[in-house]
């Protein structure tokens, strides 16, 4: 079994990066922002007061958290509801770093990301994917795009995003902050075709020892 860790920042690419890898390895694909938007959607959902850190602890804790696999992707299911719909949300994407800023929450997603590690072979794509949650991996990865590239992309995806106040929170926050972890091999997408990163991925795979069949 491995764990590939793709870190980034918004709209790096590394969304579609992992897609691709997972789909050409043959291995689960576990976009992890998924798991901070659809808590950040919960809390939302339950009108907590955004600031009150104690609280929203509380309710993500206390919270039914199913993941189940479907076609190499996870789906969540919180208390019984699936926050797909909503993930992409503009009021999700304005709060999702500060939701995820609270270590409480983080510990309560770090533990389920893990789980998965110790089930499945995977891709995993987030912010501290090589940093904390599966930092022994060999496999890590930065994806990094210059922000006129960052900001073109979201603006072609159609959403309301301020990925540069994003990328600040997330970059400054005391638990688990955006880093480069020192072992990571760090891609610049911005002038790279999605094929062209992943056949960079995968040479460096192969570098590395593991065994890719394709
Ligand atoms: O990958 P994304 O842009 O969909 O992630 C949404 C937010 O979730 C991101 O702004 C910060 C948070 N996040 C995190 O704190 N840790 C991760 N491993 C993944 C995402």
């Amino acid at each position: 079994m491995f764990v590939i860790a793709i870190d980034g920042p918004a709209a790096s690419g590394k969304s579609s990066v992992s897609r691709l890898l997972a789909r050409k390895l043959g291995c689960l694909d576990v976009n992890s922002g998924s798991f901070y938007r659809a808590a950040t959607w919960a809390v939302l959902d339950a009108a907590l007061p955004l600031t009150d850190e104690s609280a929203i602890s509380s309710f993500i804790a206390a919270m039914d958290i199913q993941c189940t696999l479907q076609e190499g992707h996870t789906v969540l299911l919180l208390n019984g509801r699936d926050p797909d719909a909503h993930l992409r949300d503009a009021a999700v994407n304005k709060n999702v770093s500060r939701i995820s800023s609270y270590p409480d929450v983080r510990r309560v997603l770090t533990n389920l990301l893990r789980s998965l590690g110790q089930r499945d072979s995977l891709v995993m794509e987030g912010r501290d994917i090589g940093s904390v949650v599966f930092p022994e991996t060999p496999y890590k990865f930065y994806i990094d795009a210059s922000e006129e590239v960052r900001a073109a992309r979201r603006y072609a995806q159609g959403e309301t995003d301020s990925i540069a106040r994003r990328d600040a929170q997330d970059s400054s926050r005391k638990a688990a902050p955006l880093i480069i972890s020192e072992d990571a091999h760090v891609i610049d997408s911005s002038h790279l075709t999605l094929e062209g990163v992943v056949s960079e991925i995968i040479g460096r795979l192969k570098m590395k020892g593991l065994n890719v069949t394709l």
